[in-house]
């Protein structure tokens, strides 16, 4: 049987490259887009280990139109997109806003555009619980109201959404809560070339001597132990929520919606520190530092409309994102 053709922008990224696998296995057939700006090849050619096969890859800009409108030419028979290209560092987009709007807006309503010229109908949206701010009810559902942004990171998000809110094709989008963890083999993970900023990656900086020691940002917080609490969600689980999302909008008519995915529980960053230093067995030195301007005090996902409408469920284990976690690092 004809395999569908699934465009995947981002999909040489952390999270793009372990959907593209997941894509791969339950029989679809990914078209990766990906300009490189914030990836490596080291991505590709891991996916091409774990899927023992090539894989389709432009080296592309998704903000160019003119890029784009010849992608679409030559794979004809895109039936769906999942957007993940953007960029994603929180800390930066404070210091160059612009930078992010022209990229992460800029990108989809170029993508936009071309789907409809192209007429393409579906779209998956990688959006972000930064969506909600700091909520007012936890955990959180989709129906909470968008808050003020806390970045032009965020902010870019929200926009988007409503772009594609207001747009006239299928769309859903995903918000995710934190990623972690990397595929079983380790061949796939974060490429960054920046330092990361994330807590995980951090720790496994930490862990690995690339750090002498690290910050645990407030521990006066009104949470279970003092610092700030999170839904960590494992990174193959993510990747398996596009899936459920691609049978969802290939077989539906009409539909636009968002869902949460999250494992729905809460865990404090003390606790990710602790659990770290025991699957792995090793030592991370820390301190408790000041507070970090705009963090949310606690936030964790209701992932139960994805749950009943879509039937995903996380199933990996928080040991073995860490465990995973640590050997990209040691690997990278
Ligand atoms: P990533 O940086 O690893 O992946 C993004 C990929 O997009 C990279 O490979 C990059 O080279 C590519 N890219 C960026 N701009 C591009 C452009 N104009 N044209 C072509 N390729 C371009 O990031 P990630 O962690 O995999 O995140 C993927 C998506 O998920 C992003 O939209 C991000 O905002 C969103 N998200 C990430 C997190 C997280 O914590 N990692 C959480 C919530 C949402
Ligand atoms: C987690 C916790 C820190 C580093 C960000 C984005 C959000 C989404 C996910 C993309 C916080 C604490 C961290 C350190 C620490 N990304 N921490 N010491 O802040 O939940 O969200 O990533 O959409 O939009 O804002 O993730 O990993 O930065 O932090 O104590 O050195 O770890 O204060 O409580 P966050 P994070």
């Amino acid at each position: 049987m004809k395999k569908i053709d699934v465009l995947v922008t981002g999909g040489a990224g952390y999270i793009g490259s372990h959907a593209v696998v997941e894509l791969y296995n339950s029989g679809y057939r990914p078209i990766i887009v990906d300009n490189f700006s914030n990836s490596s090849i080291k991505n590709i050619e891991g996916i091409e280990q774990i899927i023992n096969n090539k894989v389709v890859f432009h080296e592309f800009d998704c903000t160019d139109e003119d890029q784009m409108n010849e992608l679409f030419k030559i794979e004809s028979n895109i039936e769906a997109v999942i957007h993940f290209a953007a960029f994603k560092a929180v800390e930066e987009s404070v210091r160059e806003p612009k930078k992010y709007y022209c990229n992460n807006i800029g990108s989809l309503e170029v993508l936009l555009k071309t789907m409809k010229r192209y007429k393409v109908n579906n779209i998956i949206f990688s959006s972000s619980c930064t969506v909600y701010g700091s909520p007012d009810i936890l955990p959180v559902s989709e129906l909470a109201p968008f808050k003020k942004a806390e970045s032009p990171y965020g902010e870019t998000k929200q926009l988007c959404e409503k772009l594609i809110d207001k747009s006239d094709i299928n769309s859903i989008s995903l918000r995710y809560f934190n990623p972690v963890g990397s595929h079983e083999t380790c061949l796939i993970g974060d490429c960054s070339a920046d330092k990361p900023n994330n807590l995980v990656p951090i720790i496994c900086e930490v862990a690995s001597g690339k750090r002498d020691s690290m910050q645990i940002f407030g521990n006066d917080y009104n949470t279970i132990d003092g610092t700030c609490v999170r839904d960590y969600i494992h990174v193959v689980d993510l990747a398996k929520a596009h899936v459920a999302a691609l049978n969802h909008i290939l077989n539906s008519k009409k539909i636009k919606t968002a869902y949460n995915i999250g494992v729905g529980k809460g865990v404090s960053v003390q606790e990710v520190v602790d659990s770290f230093e025991q699957i792995n067995d090793i030592k991370i030195s820390y301190k408790i530092g000041p507070r970090r301007a705009g963090d949310v005090e606690e936030i964790y996902s209701d992932n139960s409309k994805i749950n009943k409408e879509l039937k995903w469920f996380p199933i990996m284990s928080f040991g073995s994102a860490l465990k995973t976690a640590w050997i990209w690092e040691k690997n990278k």
